[in-house]
């Protein structure tokens, strides 16, 4: 009998994708010339935001900005943990005008915002679970920052490096299911840090590459509902055997930007 899942009702942070577009490449996901289909972009979207409220929980929405493209993965912009905000310092200069349009959002909304000093992705790159923050480097993310992470947050951070391009954050290889355990990908990661992985999580939830592939791992849940692209079959079974209850919200429009659920979504922990 898998044990019964308990969800907690979360606050998420969102953008509009109404501005969405690939017109640069700063991953292997993107190709410029590849046509996007920004009105299915935004459909896809709406049915994760319908998805989020179906289940209790609160979506907000940060105003889009034209010109920014990439502006709809919302996870990228800031870490929130009690309250706390770590703002971005992009590595692309093309979306590092990004940071301040999201830093007036948390403002408005009460927040104070703690500028990272090296380049810091936000939740792309940083996962609190079990008491610790799991923090990728290798592409995006700089060392220095998990850091300052620790610093304005008191929790001990954990850094793990990535190795394969294509999963180039790592909330592409790496998600919290609950406060206590994770699913990840090891092909993702070094030796040592999927060492780390196995002895901090020795119960966790394996994908395979071909999950990770269809951003299986890029998934969102809230301890109970794991939303979650339904390409990502293997994983979704496994969740299911496991106690939890998958709900599929297909992105395939954002994955040309190589983003996903989680990409589009900044938990506000407050
Ligand atoms: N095109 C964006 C980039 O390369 C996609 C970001 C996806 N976000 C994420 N949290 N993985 O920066």
């Amino acid at each position: 009998m898998p044990a019964t899942r308990l969800r907690r009702p979360r606050r998420y942070l969102t953008c509009e994708p109404r501005f969405f577009d690939v017109r640069y490449t700063i991953n292997p996901w993107m190709r410029e010339d590849a046509p996007v289909d920004t009105a299915l972009a935004l459909r896809q979207w709406h049915t994760l935001v319908d998805a989020y409220r179906a289940h209790g929980h609160t979506v907000d929405t940060v105003p889009p900005v034209p010109g920014l493209p990439d502006m709809v993965f919302a996870a990228n912009a800031a870490l929130v943990l009690d309250g706390r905000v770590l703002g971005s310092r992009f590595h692309a200069p093309q979306r590092q005008p990004e940071s301040a349009a999201y830093e007036l959002w948390f403002k408005s909304a009460g927040f104070d915002v703690h500028a990272p000093r090296a380049v810091c992705e936000g939740e792309g790159d940083l996962v609190p679970v079990g008491g610790l923050l799991l923090a990728g480097t290798g592409f995006r993310t700089a060392p220095a920052a998990h850091a300052e992470a620790q610093e304005l947050f008191g929790v001990p951070t954990v850094g793990l490096r990535l190795t394969d391009p294509l999963f180039y954050h790592l909330d592409t290889a790496l998600f919290a299911l609950d406060d206590e355990n994770v699913a990840y990908y090891p092909g993702a990661f070094s030796a040592g840090s999927r060492a780390v992985l196995a002895r901090l999580f020795p119960d966790a939830v394996l994908a395979t590459e071909a999950d990770a592939l269809a951003f299986g791992l890029n998934s969102v849940s809230d301890g109970r509902h794991v939303f979650i692209d339904p390409h990502a079959d293997g994983l979704v079974a496994e969740l299911g055997r496991r106690g939890y209850v998958p709900v599929p919200v297909d992105l395939s429009e954002l994955r040309k930007a190589g983003g996903g659920i989680k990409c589009c979504t900044q938990e506000v922990r407050s």
